[in-house]
């Protein structure tokens, strides 16, 4: 099978106007989501992704008819008055972890469903045992065999009280789906508090469900009797707009992202304008740009409202090339420094830390010290080179790399990009970029 690369040539001016898709990560649970009413379902700015054609494949083997509206490419129309399976194969799961998602809208339809495990992944190990437990409060039995969660609720299912011991996005969806068609109330707490939670919460509703508090610690469901179809229109991807940003922190700009409500991400740009970025916003769109030079930054991962871990790559490729040293703390996923031997190849200085080699640097003391660090000596110049990309927001951060990396950098592996950045060499090409894409 023939391999698809990218090569970025550096060194041109990257400025304009780039508008973002729908969110991934919105758009897959709406999709998901979407089977819990019999009907026709209309779902609007669905990004061009090849996750999303994935979770097609999903909805047409339990029997959903998915197509695209007539002229329009981001509005999807999903018919489920035909689904009849509660099953969903390895083979679709392990393209795509977001597959888990319909676990929740499986029950709440059929009051139970066969998921296959999705294992783990590139990031980390990625437990489902939070969805589990949560699930069983709900009256949910969950029986782990033969590769496939197989879950049912034979007493029916009751609402609940819910404490998540960490606020998993996966689980807070898959509760909030479950607990909607439950008898009763039910109160999630320490819940993922993401944009696109609320997202979903807002398209159940629109689908008579009766959700309350997302976006905040608890979210309150109360049980309704019957679903039906509606309309909806997924929200800007935040990841996707603070890719563009990184492009104009590194490039200078100016560069503006529309289709994007700056809200989700208060704490990305004020990292960027504490590393010397300027930024205006208004209710859907940021602009930036950057006439010093760019300062070091620390940065921690943390669930909504933190700094979000799928910005962590590009974000690391910023300090690799800032004035100064940061220390990089991923607590999300436990492996999801990897991209940092890539930009190494390139030319950064990383230390993915140990205790004792940070204990021998000069980082204080008092910044905890743990696997899961990265310490980042910053004013690297960066060389076109082979690289691979290990995951798609890793894989989004080396096209950025490649844009101030001198020479030419090829990028391998270019398919996780694909997976949830809509024409990304495009639309950076559209900004002043110099991409090809190859088929080798
Ligand atoms: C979602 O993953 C996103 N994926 C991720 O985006 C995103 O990085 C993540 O949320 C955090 O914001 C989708 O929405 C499809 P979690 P999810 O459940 O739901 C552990 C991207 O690049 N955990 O909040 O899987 C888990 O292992 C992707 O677009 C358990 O231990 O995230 C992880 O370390 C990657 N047990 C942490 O919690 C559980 O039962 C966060 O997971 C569930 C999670």
């Amino acid at each position: 099978m023939s391999e698809e690369i990218f090569i970025v040539e550096s060194g041109h001016k990257i400025a304009g106007t780039v508008k973002v898709s729908g969110a991934k990560n919105s758009a897959l649970k709406l999709m998901a989501a979407s089977i819990m009413a019999s009907g026709q379902t209309i779902l609007h700015n669905v990004p061009k992704i090849s996750d999303v054609e994935v979770m097609k494949q999903v909805l047409a083997h339990i029997g959903a008819k998915v197509s695209y509206q007539q002229n329009d490419e981001h509005t999807l129309v999903i018919d489920t008055s035909t689904v009849d399976s509660f099953e969903t194969p390895y083979e679709l799961v392990s393209k795509m972890r977001a597959s888990t998602s319909i676990l929740g809208p499986l029950i709440a339809r059929f009051g139970q469903a066969q998921v296959a495990m999705p294992g783990g992944c590139n990031i980390g190990a990625r437990k489902l045992d939070l969805h589990f437990r949560a699930l069983e409060k709900l009256g949910v039995k969950t029986v782990q065999e033969l590769g496939y969660i197989n879950a049912s609720s034979p007493h029916g299912l009751m609402g609940a009280e819910v404490v998540l011991d960490f606020p998993s996005v996966g689980a807070t969806e898959n509760v909030m789906t479950t607990s909607v068609v439950a008898n009763g109330v039910t109160t999630i707490k320490n819940a993922a508090r993401e944009p696109e939670i609320q997202d979903i919460a807002a398209f159940l509703n629109e689908m008579g469900a009766n959700i309350e508090g997302a976006g905040t610690p608890t979210i309150t469901i109360t049980g309704v009797d019957e679903l039906h179809p509606c309309e909806h229109t997924t929200i800007g991807d935040r990841i996707e707009a603070g890719t563009y940003l990184c492009a104009g922190a590194l490039c200078k700009g100016p560069i503006s992202v529309e289709g994007i409500n700056p809200q989700y991400l208060d704490k990305p740009i004020k990292f960027l304008q504490e590393m010397g970025c300027t930024i205006t916003r208004n209710s859907t769109k940021i602009n930036i740009f950057r006439d010093e030079k760019l300062k070091a930054h620390n940065i921690s991962t943390l669930p909504f409202p933190g700094f979000p871990t799928d910005l962590q790559a590009p974000f690391m490729l910023l300090c690799s090339v800032a004035d100064g040293d940061s220390i990089i703390t991923e607590n999300i996923f436990e492996n999801r420094l990897m991209i940092a031997e890539e930009f190494m190849r390139l030319g950064a200085h990383i230390d993915i830390a140990t205790s004792k080699k940070l204990q021998e640097s000069n980082v204080p003391s008092a910044n905890i010290i743990d696997s899961h660090q990265a310490f980042v000596k910053g004013n690297a110049q960066l060389y076109g080179v082979d690289v691979r990309c290990t995951d798609l927001r890793g894989g989004a951060a080396l096209v950025l790399a490649g844009l101030v990396a001198q020479g030419k950098t090829k990028i391998h592996d270019i398919f996780h990009i694909d997976r949830g950045y809509e024409n990304f060499a495009q639309k950076l090409t559209n900004l002043g970029a110099v991409i090809e894409r190859l088929s080798l």
